[in-house]
């Protein structure tokens, strides 16, 4: 059955869900504080990069399921449920920071329908559904936890997809309420309570940060006993026990969830009595991570990065998105400018530098023309299928340090390349 829903905040979490419930056959109304965001998103235009959801969001708009509105006060009136996707970043103690989600919950509580269902997809620490029911001074209605699992760059189909919904509440009719909104979805649909709905979501990333650190960690290893990590990764994947999904090298982690989720649980836990010192380890790795990505870059430079050309290939923290918050690829971009580096980048969804000082290519090659070396830091797969002729053709010295482990060796190696990925030759 349709249900009348509310989305307060139209970023990746938000739209991705609204259009999705809209497409499920729900009527869904979306509003953000943003007036530019909601004018182009009226229009069916689209402010991020992310697969399959300008159709269903055209889809929709032309289906009259879904409406998007200026102000989280004007979604709600009529609205049996009501769903907060606004952002909690990292405070300045590293725990997260509630002030979106105490203003919009604010914001909201007078237009409340009585017996409407408040929902929490953000990603927030224990407790906050109890922070929201407190702002929202409101008995009448129900506060359950919903945490959102979607990856940037298939977040459609993830959200269509999940691997898993989890409900958090101790009102089992409330919770059921938003368990009958997945109806169209086939997934596992978890009851439980609040608190523990919360630390799935935290638990959740701190984990698959670990499994990216754990495998950067065993691929120095491989460098320094001369072993592959892709064939370590391979050969321990088939371990049903392991599995083969997450164990992939790589730059070091990053993006809009990772670096903010795991501090945050760290905070919690320390705020619990807890010192968390493994999940501090797992960033340790990280940061580690970035400096051994540009000490290959200085190496394959000759020693000194000082006045030296580097072609960068990509600056997402992942491929399938336009999103450069904490991408590992901006920070490693930094270090080599700080270093003395002449950076050119260049990656298909970003027109403009997010550092300064580093020039933006409208390809590949652009971005390599003239350099000594050339450095993969997103996995996009254009890089995969380059015409490496051309790539030797407009480098000044055939150097390339992937580290996404992308490119084919042999066949760089054959054109004269030096090639340095990471845990491998
Ligand atoms: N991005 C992801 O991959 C992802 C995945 C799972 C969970 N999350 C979590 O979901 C939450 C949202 O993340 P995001 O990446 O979508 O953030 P975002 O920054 O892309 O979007 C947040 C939106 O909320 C709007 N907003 C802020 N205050 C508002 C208010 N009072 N009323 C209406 N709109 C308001 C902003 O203008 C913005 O458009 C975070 O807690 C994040 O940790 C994100």
């Amino acid at each position: 059955m349709a249900s009348q829903i509310a989305i307060i905040g139209t970023g990746y979490v938000g739209l991705t869900t609204g259009a999705c419930f809209a497409h499920l056959g729900h009527d869904v109304v979306c509003a953000d504080i943003d007036p530019v965001k909601v004018q182009m998103l009226s229009e069916g235009r689209i402010p991020i990069h992310e697969e399959g959801l300008e159709a269903i969001v055209k889809e929709c708009l032309a289906a009259g399921r879904l409406r998007f509105v200026l102000g989280a006060a004007n979604a709600v009136a009529g609205r049996e449920f009501v769903y907060l996707c606004v952002p909690t970043p990292q405070g300045p103690d590293g725990s997260a920071d509630l002030t979106y989600l105490e203003a919009a919950a604010h914001e909201i509580a007078p237009g409340l329908d009585r017996g409407a269902v408040v929902i929490n997809k953000s990603t927030v620490p224990v407790g906050s559904t109890r922070l929201v029911e407190h702002a929202l001074g409101r008995r009448d209605v129900f506060v359950v936890s919903n945490p959102e699992f979607l990856r940037e760059g298939s977040a459609v189909a993830d959200f269509l997809h999940p691997d898993r919904v989890v409900i958090g509440c101790d009102d089992q009719s409330a919770a059921s309420r938003v368990a009958s909104l997945y109806l169209g979805v086939r997934a596992p649909i978890m009851i439980t309570d609040a608190p523990s709905a919360e630390t799935i979501k935290y638990a959740s990333n701190a984990f698959l940060a670990t499994k990216l650190s754990f495998v950067n960690a065993v691929a120095a290893v491989c460098e320094a006993v001369d072993a592959d990590v892709n064939d370590v990764m391979l050969g321990i994947g088939y371990d049903r026990r392991i599995g083969h999904e997450f164990l992939k090298p790589g730059p070091g982690w990053g993006g809009s969830c990772f670096p903010k989720d795991t501090r945050a649980m760290i905070r919690i836990a320390e705020d619990a009595g807890y010192d968390f010192a493994f999940l501090r380890g797992v960033i340790a790795v990280n940061d580690e991570q970035f400096s051994r990505v540009v000490q290959k870059v200085v190496d394959a430079a000759g020693g000194s990065l000082e006045g030296v050309r580097v072609g960068a290939l990509g600056l997402t923290f992942k491929a399938g998105t336009d999103d450069l918050r904490e991408s590992p690829a901006v920070e490693i971009v930094t270090r080599l400018v700080e270093r003395g580096a002449v950076v050119c980048a260049y990656d298909p969804t970003v027109t403009r530098s997010p550092v300064p000082g580093v020039e933006i290519a409208k390809d590949a090659y652009g971005a390599c023309d003239g350099a000594a070396v050339a450095v993969v830091l997103t996995e996009w797969d254009e890089f995969k299928w380059l015409d490496l002729d051309k790539l030797a053709n407009c480098m000044r010295r055939r150097s390339v340090v992937d580290a996404r482990n992308i490119l084919d060796r042999g066949a760089l190696h054959r054109r004269g390349f030096d090639y340095a990925g990471i845990g491998r030759r």
